[in-house]
C-alpha cells in the first residue's frame, strides 16, 4: 500500500488529506503537525489518518509532502533528511523554494506538485515538475497518487508560474469574480435571496466549464450568448474596455511576487 505523508496541516495540507481520504481509499495517510489538536480534529474526519512526528512520518511514508510555509521548508527538509526511507520521494508544493536546495538536504528524489482546493471534489489540475533525482518512475509514482483526485500534468519548470496561474490561482480569481458579480446583482434584486443567486452562479460556472470541456471555445460561448446590441453585449463591452489590462497586471503581479519570494528564499525556484 502506498503511504502519503503530509507535514503541516494548514490550508493545503488539510485539503490534500481530505482529497485523498475521499477519493483514494487504498492509500495510507499520515499527518505531522506542531499542534496535536489539529491532527486529532482531522482524525475525527478521517479515521484512517495516522498521527506522526515529522521524523516518524518520513520513515514510514513513500511520498512525503512539505506543506509548510516557504521559510519553514528548508529547515524541515534538514530535520527529516536522516529519517527518509530508501524509496521515499519528497514533494515540494512551493513555487519559490528551489527544488535543488531541498534535494541537497534530503538526498532523495524531489518532485514539485502544485495542487489546488479543487482536489477535495476530485477535480482540478495538479502540476508536476520533476526535480533533482526524480526519474520517470518517481514522477509516475507521484502522478499515480494524485490521479485519484486530480488531473496531474507534468510541466517544464520554466512554465511553473504561468501554469500555476491558470491551473491554480485562477480558482481564487474566478471565485472572487463570481462573488463580485453576484454582489452587484444582489444589490438590485427585488425578491431573490443572495443564496439563490450564489447557487445560480455556481451552476453557471459549472455550465461554462462543461461547455469548454465539450469543445466550445471561450469566444464561441461569448458569441452564442451575447446578441449584438443587447444587454449581455453591453456588459461585455465594459469588461473588454478594462479587463485585458487588468489581466496583464494580475499576471505581472504574480511573476513579481514570485521573484521577490524566491529571492527571500535564497535563489531562483
Ligand atoms: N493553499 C493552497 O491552495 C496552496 C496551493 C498550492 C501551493 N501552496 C503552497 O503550500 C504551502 C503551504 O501553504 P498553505 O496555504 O497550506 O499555508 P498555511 O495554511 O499557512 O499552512 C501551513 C502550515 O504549516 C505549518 N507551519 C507553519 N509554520 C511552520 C513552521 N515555522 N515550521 C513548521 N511548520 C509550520 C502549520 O501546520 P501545523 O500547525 O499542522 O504544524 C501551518 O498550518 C506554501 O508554500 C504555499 O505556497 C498552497
Amino acid at each position: 500500500m502506498t503511504r502519503l505523508g503530509i507535514i503541516g496541516t494548514g490550508r493545503l495540507g488539510a485539503t490534500l488529506l481530505r482529497a485523498a481520504a475521499i477519493h483514494a481509499p487504498a492509500i495510507g495517510l499520515a499527518a505531522a503537525s506542531r499542534d496535536p489538536a489539529r491532527v486529532a480534529a482531522l482524525q475525527r474526519e478521517i479515521p484512517r489518518l495516522a498521527a506522526a512526528s515529522p521524523e516518524d512520518l518520513a520513515r514510514a511514508c513513500d511520498l512525503v509532502v512539505l506543506c509548510v510555509p516557504n521559510d519553514a521548508c528548508l529547515p524541515l527538509a534538514e530535520r527529516i533528511a536522516g529519517h527518509l526511507g530508501p524509496g521515499a520521494i519528497v514533494i515540494s508544493v512551493s513555487n519559490t523554494v528551489p527544488l535543488a536546495a531541498i534535494a541537497e538536504r534530503v538526498r532523495v528524489p524531489v518532485v514539485k506538485v502544485i495542487p489546488t482546493l479543487a482536489h477535495v471534489v476530485g477535480r482540478g489540475v495538479a502540476l508536476l515538475v520533476a526535480g533533482p533525482g526524480a526519474g520517470p518512475a518517481h514522477v509516475e509514482a507521484v502522478r499515480g497518487v494524485f490521479a485519484h483526485f486530480s488531473l496531474p500534468l507534468l510541466i517544464d519548470e520554466r512554465d511553473a508560474r504561468v501554469a500555476s496561474n491558470v491551473g491554480g490561482s485562477a480558482l481564487a480569481l474566478f471565485a472572487a469574480l463570481c462573488d463580485m458579480f453576484v454582489a452587484a446583482n444582489a444589490a438590485r434584486a427585488q425578491t431573490l435571496e443572495r443564496a439563490t443567486l450564489d447557487a445560480m452562479m455556481a451552476e453557471t460556472a459549472a455550465a461554462v466549464a462543461a461547455l469548454a470541456q465539450a469543445g466550445h471555445g471561450w469566444n464561441d460561448i461569448v458569441g452564442a450568448t451575447a446578441t449584438p446590441g443587447g444587454m449581455t453585449h453591453a456588459a461585455l463591452e465594459i469588461l473588454a474596455s478594462g479587463f485585458p489590462r487588468i489581466a496583464e497586471d494580475m499576471v505581472e503581479a504574480t511573476f513579481a511576487t514570485q521573484a521577490a519570494l524566491a529571492k527571500r528564499a535564497g535563489g531562483a525556484p
